[in-house]
């Protein structure tokens, strides 16, 4: 790009040789197109729905399936498993209903995921029994002699810590799940004497369950 220093550098040639320059444009220029982009969502009534548990379905976690969650998240099933079944053909028809943004608004984490090692476990609630989850986790082999899901046979016998359930659910209601005061009183209760496998059950037994489809029905009239 040789030219005569007399000559009077283009704005493209200043932008192109000084860096800062280069940056503050390519900053003023995103922002611009974020706010066009992003703006006009906070003026749409759709984008923030606060629908209640009658109207789609969706109620917290119990004790049990709350601690079953954890169990879930500590042992690692989102590194082979989404929660997430995308809007296309294949999916809705190997997985059931695409996932609705209102199916994990009580998910702190969200266990959406992309790692699909094994399937979806989005809507695997009622899909098996009890005892076929239990069989399953002991020695998936003995189920799915082909698969590669490890086996997790010490959550038969480990049992849940029963102290911590209120305080779990003290902490997430502070993020906005309407846990109530006889929820926490009763949590301690309802998890004591069970197994993390009894939790893990009851949690994958719960998973996509909830909702209440209302394809196209506007909630707001
Ligand atoms: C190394 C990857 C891997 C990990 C880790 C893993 N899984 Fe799996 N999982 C699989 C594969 C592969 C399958 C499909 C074959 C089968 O059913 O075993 C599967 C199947 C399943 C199924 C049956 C799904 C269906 O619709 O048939 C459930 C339920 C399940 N896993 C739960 C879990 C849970 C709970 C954990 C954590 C405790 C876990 N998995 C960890 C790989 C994994």
């Amino acid at each position: 790009m040789a030219h005569n220093s007399n000559e009077k550098m283009s704005f493209q040639e200043k932008t192109e040789t000084n860096v800062w320059l280069l940056v503050i444009c390519l900053a003023l220029g995103l922002s611009v197109a974020g706010i066009v982009e992003i703006m006009p969502l906070s003026y749409l009534d759709s984008t923030y729905e606060t629908l209640t548990e009658e109207e789609d379905g969706i109620r917290p976690y119990t004790a049990l399936e709350l601690e079953g969650r954890d169990v879930y998240i500590r042992e690692g099933c989102y590194t082979c498993h989404s929660q997430m079944i995308r809007p296309f053909r294949d999916e809705k028809q190997r997985y059931g209903h695409y996932s609705l943004a209102v199916e994990s608004k009580y998910d702190h984490p969200f266990q959406w995921g992309s790692k699909r090692t094994g399937p979806d476990l989005a809507r695997v609630g009622g899909k098996y029994s009890d005892e076929w989850h239990y069989q399953h986790m002991m020695d998936p082999k003995s189920v799915v002699p082909e698969t590669v899901m490890p086996a997790y046979p010490w959550l038969a016998t480990a049992d849940l810590d029963h102290t911590m359930t209120a305080k779990k659910m003290a902490a997430l209601s502070m993020v906005g799940v309407p846990y109530t005061q006889a929820d926490m009183d009763g949590a301690a209760d309802a998890v004591q004497g069970k197994t993390e496998m009894d939790a893990i059950i009851a949690y994958l037994q719960v998973l996509g369950t909830m909702v209440n489809f209302q394809e196209g029905k506007d909630y707001r009239q």
